[in-house]
């Protein structure tokens, strides 16, 4: 029997959402990537013209606004669709914007508070492969697998420079190392749920490590 519950956590660009997606798929459970979350009550509060640094408004919105993450409607690249009031706003969660104000979000108590509460709830379940930063440490610290995903930042950066490249975009590799590493600094240092492995996670470093071999190497956690 698989773990009920498989928390995958670790920083970003760390390949958490490919490789959580497939064994989520492997499985036959729901892949549940928490992060959109946060990316939803930025994209919110941007478009509201919410300043981002007024906590009470921001930590409101993630409150009170009705966020729906579901398996994905459309085969254009999403790993699930993410709707606001109803509304798909899967892909403006990827915006820049949203990119350079998300860690900001992510630190407010009120918002984390509002939906680890939500994950928690759609976690317990079961069945489910989530994807984030302090699933294993906090949200379902009871989770039978957790994973910590790990990977040094000059290869994250590569990979996402990579992909934007693949996309035939134009990307600056210092420039998205350097924004690698600013969020990794917010993610891992803020006072609420900072990024750490759980004490029980399973670390895998994938520097040397392919997106297949990950995948086997979570697969035989599974089994
Ligand atoms: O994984 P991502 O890049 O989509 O995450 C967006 C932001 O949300 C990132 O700054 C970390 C934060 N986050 C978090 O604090 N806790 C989670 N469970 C998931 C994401």
């Amino acid at each position: 029997m698989p773990p009920k519950t498989i928390a995958l956590d670790g920083p970003a660009a760390s390949g958490k959402s490919t490789v959580g997606s497939r064994v989520a798929d492997a499985l036959g459970y729901l892949f549940f990537d928490t992060g959109v979350m946060y990316r939803a009550v930025t994209w919110t509060a941007l478009q509201r013209g919410v300043e981002i640094s007024d906590e009470k408004a921001v930590s409101k919105i993630a409150e009170e606004v009705p966020i729906d993450v579901r398996p994905p409607s459309q085969a254009d690249g999403r790993a699930c669709d993410v709707l606001v009031e109803k509304k798909d706003i899967t892909w403006q969660t990827r915006r820049p914007e949203v990119d350079a104000n998300v860690s900001a979000v992510a630190a407010y108590a009120g918002v984390r508070t509002a939906l680890s509460e939500q994950q928690r709830r759609i976690g317990l379940r079961g069945q489910v492969v989530m994807v984030g930063r302090d699933i294993g440490t906090v949200v379902i610290p009871e989770a039978e697998l957790k994973i910590y995903l790990d990977a040094s930042a000059e290869e994250r950066a590569k990979r996402r420079y990579e992909e934007i490249i693949g996309r035939g975009e134009e990307a600056d590799y210092a420039e998205i190392l350097d924004k690698v590493r600013k969020r990794d600094h917010v993610d891992s240092t803020r006072d609420l749920s900072p990024l750490r492995p759980a004490e029980d996670a399973v670390i895998i470093d994938s520097d040397s490590l392919d997106a297949n071999q990950v995948f086997e190497k979570i697969m035989g956690l599974c089994a």
